[in-house]
C-alpha cells in the first residue's frame, strides 16, 4: 500500500487523488530507489505499467481509489470525534498527512513486528510529523484489543473513529467477530467505523464476476498472506446490525474509481471485489 501511495504521489497535482509525502520513506530500500526515480513521469508510467501487467488490472487502481475514499470518509467524520484508532495501521501515514488528525488522540494498532519497522523507517522522515501517535501492539487473532487500548490511554465515553483498512481479508471469521465486538464495546454512541472487506464470492472462485480475482488471490497466497475472510455485499447491513452497528455506506473500489478517476481524465478501472464500509454504533 505504501508503494501504491508513493507512486500516486509522484503524479502531477492535477491528476493525483492524494499526496502521501511519507510513503517513500516507509517502503523498503529497493522501492525507495524506484519511487525516487518515479518522480520522472516516464519512469512512473513504466513502474505502474509493469505492476498492472504482473498484478493484473485492479489491485493498484483499487488501492489508490480506496485510499482517497477513506481519506474523505475520515475528514467527513472528524469534526465529531476526539479519538482516532487505526487498526492494522501498517504504513498508513494519515495521522500526519490528513488535516485535523494531529489534534486528536491517535492510536495505531498492529503486529509489534510491523510497528518496529515503521518506527525505524519513520526516523528517516524529514517532513514534519504533526501528530503524536500511540503505537499499540496487538495480534487480532489472540490479543485483547479492549485491554490493550485502555492500557495505551484510550478514553471511554469520547466519540471515536475506528479505521480498519485492508485487514479483515487476512483474518479468521472468529477474529473479525471478536474485533468488531471489541470496537462495539469501546465505542460511544457517536462513534464511526470505517472498514474494508472483499466480496466473499471472489474468494469462492466466482471467476466470471471477478475476472481479476484469480491472479490477485494467487499473488497474496504467494506472499504467504492468503485471503481468508469475505462478506456478501447484500448481507453487510444485517451482518453489522447483528454486531451493534448501523451500515451508513458501502462502496466498491470500482465505484470509488468512477467517482475519482474520471473527473481527472484517468481511465484506470478499479476492482469490484474490494469494498469500503462506513457504519455507526447503534
Ligand atoms: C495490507 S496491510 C494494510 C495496512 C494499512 N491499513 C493500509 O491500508 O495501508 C495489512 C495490515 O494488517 C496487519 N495485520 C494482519 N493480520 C493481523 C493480525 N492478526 N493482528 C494484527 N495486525 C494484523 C498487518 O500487520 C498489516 O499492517
Amino acid at each position: 500500500m505504501a508503494l501504491q501511495r508513493g507512486l500516486e504521489s509522484c503524479r502531477p497535482p492535477a491528476t493525483r487523488l492524494f499526496c502521501d509525502p511519507f510513503a517513500r520513506e516507509l517502503v523498503s530500500r529497493r522501492w525507495r530507489v524506484a519511487l525516487s526515480a518515479a518522480r520522472l513521469e516516464p519512469v512512473r508510467r513504466l513502474i505502474e505499467g509493469v505492476y498492472d501487467h504482473i498484478g493484473g488490472p485492479g489491485p493498484r487502481a483499487s488501492a489508490v481509489a480506496r485510499t482517497r475514499l477513506i481519506d474523505d470518509a475520515i475528514l467527513d467524520a472528524l469534526e465529531s470525534v476526539a479519538q482516532v484508532v487505526i487498526l492494522g495501521a501498517g504504513f498508513d501515514s494519515r495521522a500526519h498527512r490528513l488535516p485535523g488528525l494531529g489534534e486528536r488522540a491517535i492510536f495505531e494498532v498492529d503486529h509489534p513486528a510491523t510497528q518496529a519497522t515503521k518506527r525505524e523507517r519513520l526516523q528517516r522522515v524529514k517532513t514534519p510529523r504533526p501528530a503524536t501517535v500511540e503505537l499499540v501492539p496487538v495480534d487480532f487473532d489472540r490479543d485483547d484489543l479492549v485491554r490493550a487500548l485502555h492500557g495505551a490511554g484510550y478514553a471511554d465515553g469520547s466519540a471515536s473513529l475506528f479505521l480498519w483498512e485492508g485487514v479483515t481479508n487476512y483474518l479468521t471469521d472468529d477474529a473479525v467477530d471478536r474485533t468488531l465486538g471489541a470496537i462495539r464495546s469501546l465505542s460511544s454512541p457517536r462513534s464511526t467505523l470505517v472498514f474494508t472487506y472483499v466480496d466473499r464470492a471472489a474468494l469462492q472462485g466466482a471467476g466470471d464476476a471477478f475476472p481479476e480475482a484469480a491472479r490477485w488471490l494467487a499473488a497474496v497466497s504467494r506472499r504467504g498472506e492468503p485471503w481468508t475472510f469475505g462478506l456478501d455485499p447484500g448481507s453487510v447491513g444485517a451482518y453489522l446490525a447483528d454486531r451493534g452497528f448501523q451500515l451508513t455506506g458501502d462502496l466498491s473500489t470500482e465505484a470509488a474509481g468512477e467517482r475519482y478517476f474520471a473527473p481527472r481524465g484517468r481511465r484506470e478501472q478499479a476492482s469490484r471485489l474490494y469494498h469500503v464500509v462506513t457504519a455507526t454504533r447503534i
